[in-house]
């Protein structure tokens, strides 16, 4: 098993379907978590947790401090906080703009920062992107157009942190299961699972899966990187 143990990892938006995933991952891998939330917190009393919203600085840097102090040290952050609202570009204001914007990309440039600030002896930070990172979906061009730019984010940091032994990397999930989706969204979920090569959704466990990966050792010489986790759809040919 790839082992994190004495690692220690913050994860954002650890509450969410995805970051619990994720949480839950390091966490089976040995390493100690400090999840992240704004509005829920988390249902388990036992898990350590901390609450901030991220798109303030100074809420960013009482979070990261909190984490170092209470965990001792900072190994691991995973960016995962972030939002998803749906509408057409026609209908879309600046205020719909910049708030996917907040949500998305300050929030992971101002945890970045300050994370990189307390990692003394290196560390693993991974920005959770989207396969619309690359490829649009309609309705969501102020999402699609923000995770494009948390990749090029992901490379410039990877850049300028590499000499402190900060790998910096990101991991873009395709359409992930949660409960409801199915009922929410039948058509969407048919034709994900007809035209993915692997025939399902992937799960929050994939990503954290492919978030252990990033933070362990194994992946010592990889930094700048965009991990695709979608059960291949991404290769599938649209013609
Ligand atoms: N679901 C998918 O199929 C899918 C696919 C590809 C990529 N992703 C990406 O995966 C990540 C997680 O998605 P999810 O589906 O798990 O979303 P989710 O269930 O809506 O969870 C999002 C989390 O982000 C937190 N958050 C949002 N804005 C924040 C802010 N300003 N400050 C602090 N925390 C904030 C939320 O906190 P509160 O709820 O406590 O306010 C929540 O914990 C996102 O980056 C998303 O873009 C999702």
């Amino acid at each position: 098993m790839t082992s994190l143990h004495g690692k220690t990892a913050l994860v954002t938006g650890a509450t969410g379907g995805i970051g619990a995933g994720i949480a839950a991952r390091l966490a089976a891998h040995g390493a100690r978590v400090l999840s992240h939330y704004r509005s829920r917190p988390p249902s388990e009393p036992d898990l350590l947790a901390g609450q901030a919203d991220l798109r303030e600085p100074a809420e960013v840097d009482r979070l990261v401090a909190e984490a170092t102090d209470r965990l001792g040290r900072l190994d691991i952050v995973v960016n995962n906080a972030g939002v998803q609202p749906v509408r057409p570009l026609s209908r879309l204001t600046l205020a719909d703009w910049r708030d996917v914007f907040a949500g998305t990309l300050d929030t992971a440039f101002l945890v970045t920062k300050a994370a990189a600030n307390v990692m003394g002896g290196g560390g693993s930070i991974i920005n959770i992107g989207s396969i619309e990172g690359t490829t649009p979906a309609v309705g969501h061009a102020h999402y699609a157009s923000a995770k494009a730019a948390l990749l090029m984010h992901t490379k410039a940091a990877a850049l300028e942190y590499g000499p402190q032994g900060i790998r910096v990397n990101a991991v873009s999930p395709g359409l992930i299961s949660r409960p409801g989706l199915e009922q929410a969204w039948p058509e969407g979920v048919a034709s994900w699972t007809a035209n993915a090569p692997l025939g399902r959704l992937g799960t929050p466990e994939d990503v954290g899966d492919a978030c252990v990966f990033l933070a362990s050792d194994l992946s010592r010489w990889i930094t700048g990187q965009n991990l695709t986790v979608d059960g291949g759809m991404s290769v599938r040919p649209s013609w």
